[in-house]
Formats: structure tokens, C-alpha cells, sequence
């Protein structure tokens, strides 16, 4: 018997900042998703969700909050800050549908601190919210956990329980993976890397669900290639040349301007075999082809939009699922059928 597509790992394709944001927002409406568990490393990340006109700038909370009725989970694996967690809580209201794993790893100050002086803030340019060195605390079992901290009690339940007991049932859920798999502790471009492995399967273990439990792993990958901090970005463009094209972000957490660089074919196709990717979503192909803003269906791409489309299946042997064609949550080409 098939088993009915119930479990999505989402997880970015480059370097970060791919547009998972606006994939798991979308797919937590369309799908109807009954769970969005946070993987990942933790407030390192920013994924910024457009709905209705109003712009969410997320790091801890699941992208799927967007739906009333997703439950919100974060997964044993992600280190958490209390501090930017219980801000983002109240400021979406979303309390009474918000649970915790007691096992994830906390921020404390001093790990923020450490994470902004040295070699850490000089050479590899990390974000410095402290993930590195609350993990690196985590892995010599120095840290607290969120269960012995009062303030978060409320929110505590069972992860790995509720994710998989929901897959029991037939529930869908949406596991939300952070960063980039070339930014992976062990996949990425080391040492200039986040600190923890942020590939498919490590987000399966960060909330606790075994790979066979997996249906479908979504690879995002952006229409052309942003990289933010140091370390290698092959064919990388000048920072005016990427203003010229539109190219130019800035980094949701740090404002950093991001370094730019074309759709890289061999980077995606390493990306699709690291994470076992079955489909991809690409994001921001109004930049490179302005006039496909907006567009909802695939025969309305124009020809040089839809040959980039098919390069891409052809190169990766992955169909192209999703197609982001501006920020907001509903611009997008939806060819699941
Ligand atoms: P850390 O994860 O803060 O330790 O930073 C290590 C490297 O990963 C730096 O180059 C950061 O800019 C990069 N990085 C961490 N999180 C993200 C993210 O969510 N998007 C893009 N780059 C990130
Ligand atoms: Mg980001």
C-alpha cells in the first residue's frame, strides 16, 4: 500500500536565505498543514514571511505560523534564546498552539558574547547570536535546557512524540529546516560554516523522526546565489554589480549586505544528492525576469523564464515544483497538480 505524502523535510539548497520562509508559509496554507516543526540551528536564522501585506522577520518561530490551525513546534535539536523566543510568541500571539522540546539547548549572554569578539566575529563573520558556542557548550554538556528554565515551562511537550504520533495518524507536517547546506558543519565550506550540520537528515534528527518516515524533501534554491559573511562564493559578482541586477539583500539578522553571485548548477546538483532532495522550489525568478512578477501559472512564464526552469530539471533531474514569483506568500507557481 503508498502511504499518502504526510511528512516534508524543507531545507535550503546554497548558502542560506534561499526563501524558505516563504515555501513553508506557503505550503503550511495550501497543504494545510497540521504541523510546522522548527529544525535548524537556531536564532542564527531569519526567514522572512510576507502575508497580506505585512512582513514577519522570524528567527526562532516555525514559518508555518501563518496558518491558524498549524501547531508550532521547535525540535530538541535547535539551541534557543528565551529572550528573542518569547518576543516573537507574543508579538504573533500564538501561545495556545506553541510547544517547546524540554532537551533544546539554551543561549545564555555569555555565549553571545563569545560569539562577538575573536576569531569567531573576525574570521568567519558569524551572525553572533551565540549558537556556535552555546553548541559548542552543548556538546561538552555545560548548557541548561529549556526545562529548567521557569519561564518557558508552559510551552514544554514531547517533539518527537507529538511529530511522530501526528505521522501516525495520517497528520501532515512540514519540518522547517534553517541556514544553507553550504554553510553545513560538515557539508559546508569549513571553517566558514554554521555549527551544526543543516542537511535533510540532520533536520530529521533535530526534531526526532527516523528517515523512513520521510516523504518528500523540498530543496529550495534561489534563482541566483546570495552568500553573507566569509568564505568561498564561486563566480562571485561585485557588490555594485549586484545592486545593478537587483541582486543586492541584506541580511535579515545582521543587515549585512550579502555577497551575490549567478545560479551555481554544480552547487545544486551537490545540494540534491547531500539532502535526497525529490523536488525543488525555486525562489525569485522575478528577478531575473521581471516580467514574471506575480505570475500564478507556468504557461504565463515567458519562454527565457521557462528554459531557466527546464536547464534545471534537465541539469539536476529533480522537478521544479514551486516558483516563487515575488515575496508574497501566494506568489508562486504551484505545479504539484
Ligand atoms: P553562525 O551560524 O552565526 O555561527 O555563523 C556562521 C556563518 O553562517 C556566517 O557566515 C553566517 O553569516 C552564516 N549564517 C548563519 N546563519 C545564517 C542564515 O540563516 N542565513 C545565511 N547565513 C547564515
Ligand atoms: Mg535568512
Amino acid at each position: 500500500m503508498l502511504r499518502p505524502m504526510v511528512c516534508t523535510v524543507v531545507v535550503d539548497g546554497f548558502f542560506g536565505d534561499c526563501g524558505k520562509g516563504k515555501i513553508v508559509s506557503y505550503l503550511a496554507v495550501a497543504d494545510e498543514v497540521d504541523i510546522c516543526v522548527r529544525a535548524g540551528v537556531g536564532p542564527n536564522a531569519g526567514h522572512t514571511v510576507v502575508y497580506r501585506g505585512e512582513t514577519y522577520k522570524l528567527r526562532m518561530v516555525p514559518s508555518g505560523f501563518v496558518n491558524p490551525s498549524t501547531r508550532l513546534l521547535i525540535g530538541p535539536g535547535v539551541v534557543v534564546d528565551p529572550r528573542v523566543l518569547l518576543s516573537e510568541i507574543e508579538r504573533l500571539g500564538i501561545e495556545n498552539r506553541f510547544g517547546l522540546d524540554p532537551q533544546c539547548a539554551i543561549i545564555e549572554p555569555e555565549h553571545i558574547e563569545r560569539d562577538r569578539r575573536g576569531h569567531l566575529k573576525e574570521k568567519i563573520q558569524t551572525t553572533g547570536t551565540g549558537t556556535g558556542p552555546c553548541n559548542a557548550d552543548r556538546a561538552l554538556r555545560k548548557v541548561r535546557v529549556v526545562r529548567d528554565l521557569p519561564e518557558l515551562q508552559r510551552f514544554l511537550t514531547d517533539v518527537p512524540l507529538e511529530v511522530n504520533e501526528a505521522l501516525d495518524r495520517g497528520g501532515k507536517v512540514i519540518v522547517e529546516g534553517t541556514q544553507g547546506t553550504f554553510i553545513s558543519l560538515y557539508h559546508g565550506t569549513y571553517p566558514y560554516t554554521t555549527s551544526k550540520d543543516v542537511c535533510a537528515s540532520a533536520a530529521c534528527s533535530d526534531v526526532g523522526i527516523g528517515p523512513t518516515r520521510v516523504d518528500e524533501v523540498i530543496l529550495v534554491l534561489k534563482a541566483y546565489v546570495t552568500r553573507v559573511g566569509a568564505g568561498e562564493l564561486p563566480g562571485e559578482i561585485s557588490p555594485e554589480e549586484a545592486r545593478r541586477r537587483g541582486w543586492d539583500e541584506y541580511g535579515t539578522v545582521t543587515g549585512r549586505q550579502r555577497r551575490a553571485a549567478p545560479f551555481n548548477y554544480d552547487l545544486a546538483r551537490r545540494a540534491v544528492m547531500l539532502n535526497g532532495a525529490t523536488q525543488i522550489a525555486l525562489t525569485k525568478l522575478d528577478i531575473l525576469y521581471p516580467e514574471c512578477k506575480g505570475v500564478r501559472s507556468y504557461e504565463e512564464l515567458t519562454p527565457e523564464a521557462r528554459e531557466f526552469v527546464e536547464r534545471i530539471e534537465r541539469e539536476l533531474c529533480v522537478p521544479v515544483t514551486l516558483i516563487g514569483t515575488g515575496p508574497d506568500l501566494d506568489e508562486i507557481i504551484d505545479r504539484r497538480g
